[in-house]
């Protein structure tokens, strides 16, 4: 996690690098700082707290003067989030400034070698480490310097380094971490993500695993951790600076809600061709996918309850076995991954170091690794065999609304495919599919617009102590990623149950007004989660239900109903879900909570 700007011109540096680390917050905001150089030396500025805290002590950057400079916005991983353990870190003379996102694995023996040669550490920083080792190696070429550092560390890392003595260049290099970067006419730029410099270029240069970068105003140069010179292509970037800014919402995330309509409709218009779904990335002949035994999916959060849903739709729909798994789980358990199965890794951010591994691990048992992605050119999106890319546009709000809504759609698209190539849904069935998922997004629209309802609802519930979510089915895997969005955006406490799972334990939790959110959007089980429902309201439980318009009769059994337009059984988490993303945002607006960027949380988890 973390952010890392850099900027080298004719500008002051300052304000870029703070306007750049404003789009990047999301990758972590417990401390940030910068260091510029002003002429004559480096200077750096560091604090804990929010980005706000920076800009007020550097007047918005007018108090550090200097056209070179790298800024960081900190999520701590090793040592309190204080001022001290802030980025930059400097050596003991002034004369080198990092900045890093990433862990340095091997940073204790690191330390105690060069603490064994008289070097003093001011934090508790792995990154700390970086800066001393880079002083020890530093006789005046940084290239060779930079190269010597990567080779002795172990670990993820994206850097930023400033030397005094070559005031103006800027260095980059990464290993694991995300880390791009761009020019424009009489400037250069580095970040960890594209929003941060989308206002100044649109043509970025994605830095592979141990390269490093000169960065000039207005040049660039790459080499190999060898120190060879090499070229590399620039990416044409296709959102705009609108896209990455709140566009008059209150917050990212309810902007972000707005937008699912868009997400969803670009993701399957990327792949329909009239009645034929046509998916190129998979590579994959018909027979190949008649004879597919095995799925397995692997994904973390939000990402891994879309591959939930995908695991009841495919197999029921395709009749192809899914395993799933979280990628924290799969990567240490041994998974046993038959020849010829296909590996499915799901990623909004595609840089989340559990996902990357089991791509990696999967990669080495010889399975076929499909990555679903929303950030192009991310680390998970050029690793993977292939990849099928979201169409979401930036997600910047830590609770991720669109781009599960983006995933559904493209595993459905999968499910669809197979199905149809295997034969296991007719030739009506599959007709009446796509036009069920052609109207996904008009209905979309009709859910975000009945929002005050839901908000009058959340409004009574600010104050509950917890909440149960329960379902069947893939009503269960919406319960998940129902309850995970209140969780992490309102620190409301909050379980999410298969219904039928209740009466083995957690009914004892059920008291007096305990609020229960029942989904019910699937017909061959509605009578038994009705069933579930009569139970835990005997025992005091207010129950919320959420069904499909057919079934008005809920409303005998139930004590607050929403509904959902009539869509196909499989596609009923992509409608669903909107009413419990807006429950779970009017609650954390309603408790005060930092909507966009919940306590604890980053956007871009690239630790373990
Ligand atoms: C979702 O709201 C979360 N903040 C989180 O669970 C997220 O989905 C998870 O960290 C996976 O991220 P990824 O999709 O970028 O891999």
């Amino acid at each position: 996690m973390c952010g890392i700007v850099g900027y080298i011109g004719n500008e002051q540096a300052a304000p870029v690098i703070l306007d750049g680390l404003s789009k990047l917050e999301y990758r972590g905001y417990d401390s940030a700082g910068m260091a510029i150089f002003d002429g004559a030396k480096l200077n750096i500025v560091k604090t804990a707290g929010r980005l706000k805290a920076l800009e007020d002590l550097t007047h918005d950057g007018a108090t550090m003067p200097g056209n070179v400079g790298i800024g960081h916005t900190r999520w701590a991983t090793h040592g309190q989030p204080t001022d001290a353990n802030a980025h930059p870190h400097y050596n003991s003379s002034e004369t080198i400034a990092l900045v890093h996102n990433g862990i340095i694995e091997n940073f204790q023996a690191l330390k105690n070698k060069l603490i064994s040669h008289g070097y003093e550490f001011q934090s508790q920083t792995d990154t700390e480490v970086l800066v001393q080792l880079l002083d020890y190696y530093y006789k005046g070429n940084p290239l060779e310097a930079i190269t010597k550092v990567m080779h002795r560390v172990e670990g993820a890392y994206a850097l930023g380094i400033i030397f005094a003595d070559h005031p103006d260049e800027i260095f980059a290099v990464r290993k694991d971490s995300p880390l791009i970067v761009g020019r424009s006419d009489n400037a250069a730029y580095i970040a960890s993500d594209v929003p941060a410099i989308l206002k100044y270029t649109r043509d970025v240069y994605y830095i592979d695993n141990s390269e490093v970068v000169c960065l000039k105003a207005g040049e660039l140069r790459f080499y190999t951790a060898d120190e060879e010179e090499i070229s590399k292509e620039s990416t044409h970037i296709e959102w705009d600076a609108e896209s990455v800014a709140k566009g008059g919402y209150e917050h990212f995330m309810m902007k972000e809600m707005y937008e699912q309509p868009k997400a969803v409709r670009e993701t399957f218009e990327k792949h329909l061709s009239g009645d034929d779904i046509i998916i190129e990335e998979l590579n994959m002949t018909d027979d190949e996918i008649k004879n597919l035994r095995k799925i397995h999916i692997v994904a973390c959060g939000t990402a891994y309850h879309a591959g939930m849903a995908a695991k009841y739709v495919i197999e029921e729909m395709a009749r192809i076995s899914v395993e799933l798994d979280m990628a924290s789980e799969f990567r240490y358990r041994n998974p046993i991954i038959e020849p010829g199965a296909l590996v499915i890794v799901i990623s909004q951010s595609g840089e989340t170091a559990d996902t990357l591994q089991a791509l990696r691990d999967s990669k080495t048992r010889g399975a076929k690794v499909l990555g679903i992605v929303n950030v192009v050119g991310s680390a998970i999106a050029r690793e993977a065999d292939s990849v099928m890319y979201t169409w979401a546009g930036p997600e910047i709000a830590v609770a991720s609304t669109k781009a599960y809504s983006a995933q559904l759609i493209a595993l459905y698209l999968l499910a669809m495919k197979f199905a149809h190539v295997r034969g296991t849904v007719s030739e009506e069935e599959y007709k009446s599919l796509l036009i069920d998922l052609r109207r996904l997004p008009e209905q979309i629209e009709l859910l975000l617009g009945n929002k005050e309802k839901i908000q009058r609802f959340a409004n009574r519930y600010i104050v509950a102590k917890s909440i149960f979510f329960i379902g069947r089915g893939l009503d269960y895997s919406l319960s998940m990623e129902g309850s995970l969005k209140l969780k992490e955006i309102s620190y409301l406490h909050s379980e999410a149950y298969a219904a039928g799972e209740l009466k083995h334990g957690p009914i004892s939790l059920i008291e007096n007004g305990t609020l229960v959110m029942a989904a019910l959007t699937q017909d061959n089980l509605y009578k038994k989660t009705v069933s579930n429902i009569v139970e835990v309201r005997a025992r005091g439980a207010f129950v919320l239900a959420l069904t499909n318009n057919t079934h008005t009769d809920i409303e005998d059994n139930a004590d607050y109903v929403i509904y959902i337009p009539t869509t196909s059984h499989y596609f009923t988490n992509s409608l669903a879900i909107i009413p419990l993303q807006l429950f779970a945002y009017y609650i954390a607006v309603g408790k005060g909570c930092d909507v966009d960027k919940p306590r604890n949380l980053a956007k871009s988890v690239t630790v373990e």
